[in-house]
């Protein structure tokens, strides 16, 4: 007897974030184009989530796919230590045109975590390269970058990473200069550098997202990122979520004044189809591995860095963000957040709601606890899906981060479901 798709599924995967135990079957995906995703039996899903953040352009993108496969017809893959190819080279010139104007140079790897553990090595081996080893980071309470173990340390104390804790190396925390804040924050930075022997701040610009969509304005970010450099530390931007347009801009850190040294980018890169991240620095740090001496080297690199067709969706993905049109929808997402958030804010299951462009999160009050395990969670997230909606609350937060290509119609049937699961739940 044959097995069906789902009883073969339980039989040989072990799925990310789930409890394989009491977890329900997951829901086969046969197909996906714009913000859909249809299942087996025909039903569709508009993808409010962008597919944990990676898709800016939507699914099943013909542009996209025809780049892919001539690149793959033309040069699928190549080690990248002592080789090069024309894909990486365009990429990291096209990424540096758009970056901040500090940026130098590309440092290719996968995935987000990596992006960050990279930057994170960076800042270390920079200090240790110049002679004066430095052994403190400073990081957000409730930040998130990624699941390696330097990206675990630096997360905020996510009760998620228990089994790990005593693995995990110690980080400075600071709390989230959220409006109201602010002064907190730059007390606790100042004190943490006091210490000395801090060589790097670790942040997610404007909007810190598995940590619950909490947000904060690009003033007390510049004030942070300036104190950090007029003590020689050095910032390290981890922009894994907010790159491509999530926020309102190509990055987050283009509402900055100031800039930071070291930039991570994954998610949104490649336009959604191909796992790739990049670790962007200035000349300064990448001087500091420029040496006669062979341990000075950055000796880091993973089997599939700079991968051409990674890099050829990468750049058919910034293609698209020439495109003025992907910048109007960006604008109507971000529009019509306003409009529903001015409806809604005074609904009074609402405890807080925030947008940061075509981010919007709406903290649902509950009266049982609000971790990431809060019950309430669930029954959101089945109750969306149920009625063809894709939404991962985090806990009590709900939030909606869609492909920029999402209809007016499609954005108007999420927010009636929300407005629906207030009156409800
Ligand atoms: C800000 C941030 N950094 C890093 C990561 C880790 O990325 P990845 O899941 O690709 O390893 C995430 C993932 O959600 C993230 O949101």
């Amino acid at each position: 007897m044959s097995l069906s798709l789902l009883e073969k599924d339980r039989r040989y995967i072990w799925h990310p974030y789930t409890q394989m135990l009491t977890a329900p079957a997951p829901l086969p995906i046969v197909r996906a184009k714009d913000t859909l995703l249809y299942d087996d039996q025909g039903n569709a899903y508009i993808d409010a989530v962008a597919s944990w953040w990676v898709n800016p352009h939507g699914h099943a993108k013909e542009y996209i796919a025809k780049k892919v496969l001539a690149q793959m017809l033309e040069l699928e893959h190549v080690i990248f230590a002592g080789f090069t190819h024309r894909p990486a080279v365009e990429l990291a010139e096209r990424l540096l045109k758009v970056l901040p104007s500090n940026q130098s140079k590309v440092f290719f790897s996968d995935n987000g975590s990596t992006a960050v553990e990279i930057g994170i090595k960076m800042a270390i081996q920079y200090f240790h390269n110049l002679g004066k080893p430095r052994s403190r980071l400073i990081a957000f309470d409730h930040g998130f970058h990624g699941e390696t173990f330097g990206a675990m340390s630096a997360s905020g104390d996510l009760s998620l990473n228990n089994p790990f804790k005593k693995q995990l190396f110690s980080v400075d925390r600071i709390p989230v200069p959220v409006p109201g804040k602010e002064a907190e924050s730059i007390q606790a930075l100042k004190k943490a550098l006091a210490g000395g022997d801090v060589y790097a701040f670790l942040f997610e610009p404007l909007v810190l997202g598995a940590g619950g969509m909490l947000m904060y304005e690009p003033e007390v970010l510049d004030e942070l990122i300036t104190i950090c450099h007029e003590n020689d530390v050095l910032c390290i931007a981890d922009e894994v979520m907010t790159g491509f347009g999530r926020t309102g801009k190509l990055f987050a850190c283009n509402y900055l004044k100031t800039s930071p040294d070291i930039m991570c980018l994954s998610k949104c890169l490649t336009g959604g189809t191909l796992p790739m991240a990049t670790t962007i620095c200035t000349q300064d740090i990448f001087d500091a591995f420029l040496s006669e001496d062979k341990y000075k080297t950055f000796f880091h690199g993973h089997s599939y860095t700079a991968n051409p067709v990674g890099c050829a969706a990468a750049l058919a993905s910034l293609d698209l963000f020439e495109d003025p049109a992907c910048w109007e929808q960006i604008r109507m997402i971000e529009a019509s957040h306003k409009k529903y958030q001015e409806k809604i804010k005074d609904h009074p299951r609402l405890r807080a709601i925030r947008q940061r462009g075509t981010i919007l999160a709406l903290e649902f009050s509950s009266p049982e606890d609000t971790s990431y395990f809060n019950e309430i969670r669930d029954q959101l997230y089945d109750f969306f899906l149920k009625n063809g909606v894709l939404l991962r609350p985090l806990g009590n937060v709900i939030y909606i981060m869609p492909p920029y290509c999402i209809t007016k119609e499609q954005l108007n049937k999420v927010y009636q479901l929300i407005k629906q699961a207030l009156d409800q739940f």
